[in-house]
């Protein structure tokens, strides 16, 4: 079978600094992906170049059989690829429900401009725009915080309301940068339970994250970062016992709370 995803060769320098270097590895359809590895390994900034914040310096990814590194960033958002922030990005002075459906906007034709203007195609979509945000909300267990102001959210619902809105684009790819980050221990268990549901919704799903009970419970694959290079890919087992590893982590000079 083809894969989803495929990152091929793949380096990217700021200036003198090598953030990722040389790294190949494929996504198939249908998994829970952990990509794990010490602070400053290159996760985000390997998000960054599947979701076109940037462009890798060397190297190509490859999306559903389509070079994808080379498009400009509005034909991105058609694609399917949907992503949170390791520093969550919501509208703090919008309710949980319009955080929502500002993020269907780039799935309905009318568009911001025209949703402005109340033109009558617009009237059609809102209601769609509403009902699908409902729909969304509703499986992410915020239906009935909907009309609550983001700003008095507390943590676990915010990074909650942000996987929504990626879903809400209803990607083929949901990309999570540490979204159990600053959870506690059932908060991260009923995480790593909606991550799952959403797989089961034959959504493909990238993690980045710490929590290595998390990542190991429910991730199919993982691969492993280490100052920019890949040094292993395999199953949670297989990564766990791997020297490469162990020693990446054991090797690390920050604090993390990791433990392979
Ligand atoms: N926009 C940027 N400009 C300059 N350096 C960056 C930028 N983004 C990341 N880096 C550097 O690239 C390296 C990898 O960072 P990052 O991808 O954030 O790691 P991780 O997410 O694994 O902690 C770090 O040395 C970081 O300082
Ligand atoms: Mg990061």
């Amino acid at each position: 079978m083809a894969n989803l995803l495929d990152v091929k060769n793949v380096t990217k320098r700021f200036g003198g600094v090598v953030a990722n270097k040389d790294v190949t590895f494929s996504i198939e359809a249908g998994h829970i992906n952990g990509l794990i590895g010490p602070n400053g390994a290159g996760k985000s900034t390997m998000f960054n170049m599947i979701s076109n914040v940037f462009p890798p310096s060397a190297g190509e990814i490859w999306f559903e059989g389509k070079r994808i590194d080379i498009l400009p960033a509005f034909k991105m958002a058609s694609l399917g690829i949907s992503r949170t922030f390791q520093n969550i990005q919501v509208f703090k002075n919008m309710t949980v429900l319009e955080n929502v459906m500002i993020g269907l906007h780039t799935r309905t034709s009318a568009g911001m401009l025209s949703a402005a203007l109340k033109l009558p195609k617009t009237k059609k979509e809102e209601n769609f725009t509403y009902d699908k945000a409902m729909e969304h909300l509703l499986f992410a267990g915020l239906h009935e915080i909907a009309d609550t102001f983001a700003d008095s959210l507390p943590l676990g619902k915010l990074r909650i309301l942000e996987l929504a809105r990626a879903l809400a684009t209803e990607p083929k790819l949901l990309l999570l940068d540490e979204i159990a980050a600053g959870l506690n221990h059932q908060e991260t268990v009923e995480m790593g339970k909606l991550i799952q549901s959403i797989r089961d919704r034959n959504i493909t799903i990238l993690v980045v994250e710490h929590d290595m009970d998390l990542v190991m419970s429910i991730c199919d694959k993982v691969i492993v970062l280490d100052q920019g290079e890949m040094i292993a890919e395999g199953t949670p087992k297989e990564v766990q016992n791997n020297e490469r590893v162990i020693e990446a982590y054991l090797g690390t000079s920050d604090d993390e709370e990791v433990s392979v």
